[in-house]
């Protein structure tokens, strides 16, 4: 249930992102008898539009009203609105691509040892892609597992940040039978393309997270 002792590397901060490429840095060794896991993320695909609704960081949505008429949007004219003239980012609006707006920011990280994240924008905390945690899936949620990623669509090239929690639900067996559990981070180069309405479609080259804590679980 809960870990009873964690130790860090002195190395875990990372407070100055470097200019260019991925920082590296190794994994720790583990206790002795102590499996260690590598991580390596084969696909990053993060899609955010220049009109995706954001209604955690920007003003201007946060206060908008659109006309909710049936279960769909129509033109946000109050004149003409034959629904109710709603803020589109009260909680539970339909589908949170508003009349007028793009489609909703997407994230998809896939793992070479299966795990795949997959977020959708849905106006709250744990979905804010680039601030950090992630929906890695509600089920995995459940048993510890964290992904957050920090990072930029605004430019063509920049340094994403990557914290990995591989939670106690997956905690690894060492050869005493005590369980394991690790953490990550790691800095890497993150590519955006710019279309003419300047949605952003953002990609990384093939990385590894590598471990940097270990937890005992209990
Ligand atoms: C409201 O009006 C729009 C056209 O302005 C129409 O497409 C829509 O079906 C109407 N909805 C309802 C609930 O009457
Ligand atoms: C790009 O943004 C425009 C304006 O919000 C939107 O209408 C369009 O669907 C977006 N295109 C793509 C490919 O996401
Ligand atoms: C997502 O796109 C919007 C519109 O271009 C931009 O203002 C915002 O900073 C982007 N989000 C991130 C985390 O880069
Ligand atoms: C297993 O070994 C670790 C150190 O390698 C120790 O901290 C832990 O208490 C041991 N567990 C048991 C059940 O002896």
């Amino acid at each position: 249930m809960v870990a009873i002792v964690s130790l860090l590397t002195g190395l875990v901060a990372l407070s100055s992102p470097a200019t260019s490429g991925a920082v590296r840095r190794r994994s720790i060794t583990p206790p002795a008898g102590c499996p260690i896991p590598t991580w390596t993320v084969n696909t990053f695909n993060w899609y955010n539009g220049s009109h995706s609704l954001d209604c955690i960081h920007n003003q201007v949505d946060i206060s908008a009203q659109g006309c909710l008429c049936g279960t769909g949007w129509c033109a946000p004219d109050p004149a003409t609105c034959n629904g109710s003239m709603v803020n589109v980012c009260w909680t539970g609006m339909p589908n949170y691509q508003p009349w007028g707006y793009g489609p909703p920011q997407t994230l998809d990280i896939k793992f070479a040892d299966g795990l795949t994240c997959h977020d959708q924008y849905i106006g709250y905390r744990i979905h804010d892609i680039g601030h950090g945690e992630s929906n890695c899936g509600y089920a995995d949620r459940g048993e510890g597992r964290i992904v957050a990623f920090y990072g930029t669509s605004d430019v063509d090239s920049s340094i994403g940040h990557m914290d990995y929690t591989l939670g106690d639900g997956h905690a690894l067996t060492c050869d005493n039978g005590s369980s394991i559990t690790y953490s990550g981070s790691v800095d890497f180069p993150v590519t955006c393309i710019h279309d003419a309405d300047f949605n952003a479609t953002c990609t990384a080259p093939v990385f590894q997270v590598p471990v940097l804590s270990y937890e005992w679980v209990s």
